[in-house]
């Protein structure tokens, strides 16, 4: 379990999968920014029984408010590489937080902690996460978070029958 002042990042129970399976083609719930066309069902499911979606590769967390099970929404990581050696991979990390829950300071709490998980759980020096030019709040949230912008990945996303551009951010070890 890793604790904030405000939210508790843990890995998924059971249930967990069923509640975050319900909400796979809710684009309401994953909004604008997070939706890319219909999902199969059972990604989750199968990612749970493989690995409690919990690999050095790849992984998710629950987000719950402190002191309860309320679940606000979930984050993420994925490994990318820089280069074929050890040395040279990090992490890319993602956040998604029910509608209802946005606009607490949740996401920046969540994004910190788990750039803090992985620095202490991996010997990575870098962690980065990239968003749509349009999307403000996760900026805003990154930022506070502790990462820094560095650019501007051109239209590197498709999504919603167009190409965007992402601004990609990242946070060294110690920063
Ligand atoms: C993006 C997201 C993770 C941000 O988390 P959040 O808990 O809503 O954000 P926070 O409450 O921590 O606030 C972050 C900052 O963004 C600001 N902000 C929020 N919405 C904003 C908007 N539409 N425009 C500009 N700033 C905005 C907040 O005011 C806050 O800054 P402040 O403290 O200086 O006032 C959350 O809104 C979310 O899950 N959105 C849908 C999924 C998504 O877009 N994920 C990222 C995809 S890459």
């Amino acid at each position: 379990m890793i604790a904030g002042e405000m939210v508790v990042l843990r890995p998924f129970i059971g249930t967990d999968v069923a509640f975050f399976e319900q909400r796979t083609n809710d684009f309401a719930y994953h909004g604008e920014f997070n939706s890319f066309g219909l999902q199969p069902h059972g990604k989750l499911q199968s990612g749970f029984a493989h690995s409690g979606l919990l690999d050095p590769r790849q992984g998710m967390l629950v987000v719950v408010l402190r002191g309860t099970e309320t679940i606000v929404g979930n984050v993420s990581y994925h490994q990318v590489g820089y280069g074929p050696n050890e040395g040279s991979q990090s992490y890319n990390i993602g956040i998604a937080l029910d509608p209802e829950q946005r606009g607490k300071g949740y996401g920046v709490e969540a994004q910190r902690l788990l750039a803090a998980y992985l620095f202490a759980t991996y010997p990575v020096m870098r962690i980065e996460a990239s968003t749509d030019i349009n999307n403000l709040a996760e900026q805003r949230a990154l930022e506070k978070a502790g990462f820094t912008r560095e650019g501007i990945a051109r239209k590197a996303q498709w999504r919603a029958g167009q190409y965007h551009d992402l601004v990609t951010y990242s946070k060294l070890r110690g920063e």
